[in-house]
């Protein structure tokens, strides 16, 4: 069975309304982190995973995300002019193939489920698919998805990246319920999304990484609304599972920020500029001094 991963669909219609009123003209996947926007971040680890074809669903307001996507040719021919080789490269790192990149509509704020279900007709019949959601920021020596990639040839069915939160903070996520621990590696046999913190079956959460088989689209053709009146892709997910095939969650190796949310999101802008070679100098000495005022007037 092949078990090759080239397609990846970014849900990218929300509307950001907890970063107000920033969103209100810049789509929430266009704030940038250090220098680059968090859509580059998602996209440069989909690339480094094999994915050769990016599906974006969109919705109204969503254009600048269009734009970033396509060609600057007088950017481009202004920075060769004037010999900024290093800027040009990075601005043609940024660069698409034509035909790489599709949009889809999602026409009516449904939910996740309903955003993956919008791509559906750009995915062949039995061919698996992957999920990037790029609110979730993983900082890791080997990009999160290649990490799944590689363990899906393994493996087959569905997979979702997973991590272990604070039992309080279960009910924010989907939540897994484990049917073997094998480390790095769990075969789940339920999954419940934003379970009631006394009703969650582990704190193993699903963090915004998958590899789907073909047959999720299936089930979401079938599911009905579930946690907070919206299609949710954990549901159709789980489906999965009562129909006899194989759901893992996988617990990457890396760092994940919430970029979603405010917190998470200045936590991701310190520790990725902190870790950057041309910023980390300046930047962490910076903090220090910070720091040192703080303690000092206590
Ligand atoms: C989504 C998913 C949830 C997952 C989370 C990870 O929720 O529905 O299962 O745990 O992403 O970030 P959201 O945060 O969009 O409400």
């Amino acid at each position: 069975m092949g078990r090759k991963v080239t397609k990846a669909v970014f849900p990218v219609a929300g509307m950001g309304t907890r970063f107000l009123p920033a969103t209100k003209s810049v789509p929430k996947e266009i704030m940038t982190l250090v220098d680059r926007p968090l859509i580059q971040y998602a996209i440069d680890e989909a690339r480094a995973a094999g994915i050769k074809e990016f599906i974006f669903v969109t919705s109204r307001g969503k254009s600048a995300l269009e734009d970033y996507f396509d060609h600057a040719p007088e950017l481009e021919s202004e920075l060769r002019k004037k010999g900024k080789d290093e800027l040009l490269e990075i601005l043609k790192s940024t660069n698409m193939d034509s035909g790489a990149i599709a949009y889809i509509r999602q026409h009516k704020a449904l939910g996740l489920g309903h955003a993956v279900w919008c791509a559906r007709r750009l995915i062949s019949p039995n061919e698996a698919f992957a999920v990037i959601l790029p609110d979730d920021v993983i900082a890791a020596e080997t990009p999160c998805l290649q990490q799944m990639v590689e363990a899906y040839e393994e493996t087959g069915g569905s997979m979702v990246a997973a991590m272990e939160v604070p039992p309080e903070k279960a009910s924010a996520y989907g939540v897994l319920d484990v049917a073997e621990d094998m480390g790095s590696m769990v075969s789940v046999k339920g999954m419940v999304e934003k379970p009631p913190v006394d009703e969650a079956p582990s704190n193993l959460a699903v963090i915004g990484r998958y590899i789907l088989s073909n047959n999720v689209l299936r089930n979401l053709n079938k599911i009905k609304s579930g946690s907070g009146g919206e299609i949710q892709l954990t549901d159709a997910i789980a489906a999965e599972i009562s129909e006899g095939r194989s759901v893992y969650g996988y617990r990457f190796r890396g760092q994940r920020f919430d970029c979603g949310s405010k917190a998470g999101f200045l936590q991701a802008t310190v520790a990725f500029g902190m870790a950057r070679e041309d910023l980390k100098d300046e930047f962490t000495s910076y903090l220090h001094d910070l720091l040192a005022v703080q303690r000092a007037a206590q």
